[in-house]
């Protein structure tokens, strides 16, 4: 009896045991391609939670969609189908209207002011109500350049982008301000957009400097306006299920390496955006910079949309402002 106890308490260990090695076993998805700032900010984290739980932990980084779009990643997050995706912050305030706030158009005057804002406490206030409104726990902010605009045929003024189809990412904010402009914008997830502006499916693109040079959308367009006119901020999330179920030293663990990892992309990104651009420039097509006053009254019309959309908009005036 007492060899069957043993027995039996052995096969519930090793049961138990190999429950929590696949538990561990974390899935990340994001929906930039293998060469991306945030694949290899993914895959490092991964490598130092792997590194400092002595092999407890280990991440398995699926880039470029493969698990979904992102409103399906942040689904899967929410049933616990998912453990942890990096993800625009654009799709998540696409559920948690605050995180609009973020793209007020010219909120930072630069990406290193972008940068601070987003490193701000006001900035991480606005991740806590995250599991209760959206089932997932945000653990610090990441982000991609400023936003550019790509376009076929010629554009001297913000008139020459009246009625045509521009790509955006799918969320409210940006299809408020080029509904403003008087342009036609198109939702489009990131995969789709090269093969959008070569074919003409699309006039325009909104765009960040890394992916116009990197994934070579200027080859498909004649007018690159270097604008800046958006920030545009990541997020590393865990499922609120699964974060449930971690130890407090797991959350611990968990919570500051990606934590750290994400926050590694802002430093990027202030190293390399002016040599994106000037690589940009040097392609011969027509590069035009412009600031706020190219696009007319579009921006009072977002600002008035979005004062009274989201609270937060005042609280990250006051700390771009704290932080200039
Ligand atoms: C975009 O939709 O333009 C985008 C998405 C993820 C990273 C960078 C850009």
């Amino acid at each position: 009896m007492k060899h069957f106890t043993r027995i039996l308490a052995t096969a519930t260990l090793v049961a138990a045991s190999a429950f929590a090695v696949h538990a561990d076993e974390f899935r990340l998805g994001l929906i930039t391609p293998p060469p991306h700032i945030w694949t290899k900010a993914a895959e490092a984290f991964g490598a130092e939670l792997s590194e400092k739980s002595g092999g407890a932990h280990s991440v398995g980084v699926f880039p470029s969609r493969q698990l979904g779009n992102e409103a399906e990643m942040l689904q899967q997050l929410q049933t616990g189908a998912l453990d942890m995706a990096f993800m625009t912050v654009a799709e998540v305030s696409n559920r948690a209207t605050d995180l609009g706030s973020f793209y007020a158009p010219y909120l930072a005057n630069d990406i290193a002011h972008a940068g601070r804002i987003l490193r701000s406490d006001t900035a991480a206030a606005l991740l806590e109500p995250l599991p209760a409104q959206v089932g997932v726990v945000g653990l610090g902010y990441g982000m991609a350049g400023l936003r550019q605009i790509v376009s076929r045929g010629d554009v001297s003024s913000s008139a020459d982008l009246a009625g045509k189809k521009l790509r955006i990412t799918p969320f409210t904010p940006i299809l408020d301000f080029y509904n403003a402009l008087g342009a036609a914008p198109t939702p489009m997830p990131l995969p789709a957009v090269y093969d959008a502006l070569a074919n003409g499916q699309v006039d325009a693109i909104d765009m960040d400097a890394e992916l116009i040079w990197v994934l070579k959308y200027y080859e498909h367009a004649d007018t690159i306006i270097q604008s800046d006119h958006m920030m545009f901020p990541m997020v590393g999330l865990v499922s609120a299920k699964v974060w449930a179920g971690l130890s407090d030293d797991d959350r611990a663990m968990i919570g500051e390496l990606m934590a750290k990892h994400v926050d590694s992309t802002i430093d990027s990104y202030i190293e390399k955006e002016a040599g994106w651009l000037e690589q940009i420039e040097g392609t011969g097509k027509t590069y035009t910079k412009v600031d706020a006053s190219f696009f007319g009254d579009a921006i009072d019309q977002w600002n008035t949309i979005w004062s009274e959309k989201a609270a937060s908009l005042e609280k990250l005036r006051a700390v771009a402002a704290e932080t200039e």
